[in-house]
């Protein structure tokens, strides 16, 4: 039978998964792949193969779900985070990431940022050749107070920009960027973006993953920094 894009991300996740042991702060993800990562951390500890975990919400749906699933939360931010799960919407060869067209990006980066370890779950739709390369949208979270100054000079220094209005967890807008081509040098293009006032966050993950597990048709595939 063939496995459904949903399957994949299972697979995935639940591979994930298969790194934590009891005892650990855990970042959870945000995402219809973290979802999977999620609900099996779930099932583990309800069969009590899993115990002692204390997990990091990175967005109110993922709180959501971690408190449904009986899993013990703390939305609060911690001075250690073990292993952070989580997808991504682009990955490349140097396993830098393009992340938050789910919207959660800041608080995916700050948790994902100081975490130990950070293994990306995707399926192989994921896989870019170069950040941008997807030619889906790569958002960017402003505050709301004028957003639209940062509307127009984003779009100046990218030219293709569509813009728009989102709230996210934090209250914030975001600002959908669509690069033309893949980026040369994403730390450039990051700090381009980062240097407005009010910029809060972009979805440029650099240098965070530790791994990235990947599913696709021939099966799962692990991805070592
Ligand atoms: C959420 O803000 C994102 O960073 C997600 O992790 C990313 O968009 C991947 O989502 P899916 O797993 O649903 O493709």
């Amino acid at each position: 039978v063939a496995l459904s894009q949903d399957d994949l991300k299972k697979l995935a996740a639940e591979k994930a998964v298969e790194a934590i042991r009891p005892g650990m702060v855990l970042g959870l993800g945000t995402g219809s792949t973290a979802a999977f990562a999620v609900d099996q951390i779930g099932k583990l500890l309800s069969s009590g193969e899993l115990h002692d975990i204390v997990g990091i919400p990175t967005s109110k749906r993922t709180e959501e779900q971690a408190r449904s699933l009986g899993i013990p939360s703390w939305p609060s931010t911690h001075p250690r985070i073990d292993l952070a799960i989580d997808g991504a919407d682009e990955v490349d060869p140097n396993l830098d990431l393009v992340k938050g067209r789910g919207g959660a990006l800041l608080r995916e980066k700050m948790v994902e940022a100081v975490a130990e370890k950070f293994i990306v779950v995707a399926d192989d739709t994921k896989l870019v050749k170069g950040l941008g390369g997807s030619g889906l949208a790569m958002p960017v979270e402003v505050v709301q107070f004028c957003w639209k100054f940062n509307l127009v000079r984003l779009r100046d220094l990218f030219r293709s920009l569509g813009g728009k209005a989102y709230v996210t967890d934090n209250s914030n807008y975001i600002i959908d960027l669509y690069f033309k081509e893949p980026l040369k040098d994403g730390f450039a293009a990051g700090r381009e973006i980062g240097k407005f006032e009010g910029v809060v966050e972009h979805g440029l993950f650099l240098g965070m993953a530790t791994s990235v597990i990947i599913a696709g048709k021939n099966g799962v595939e692990v991805m070592n920094k």
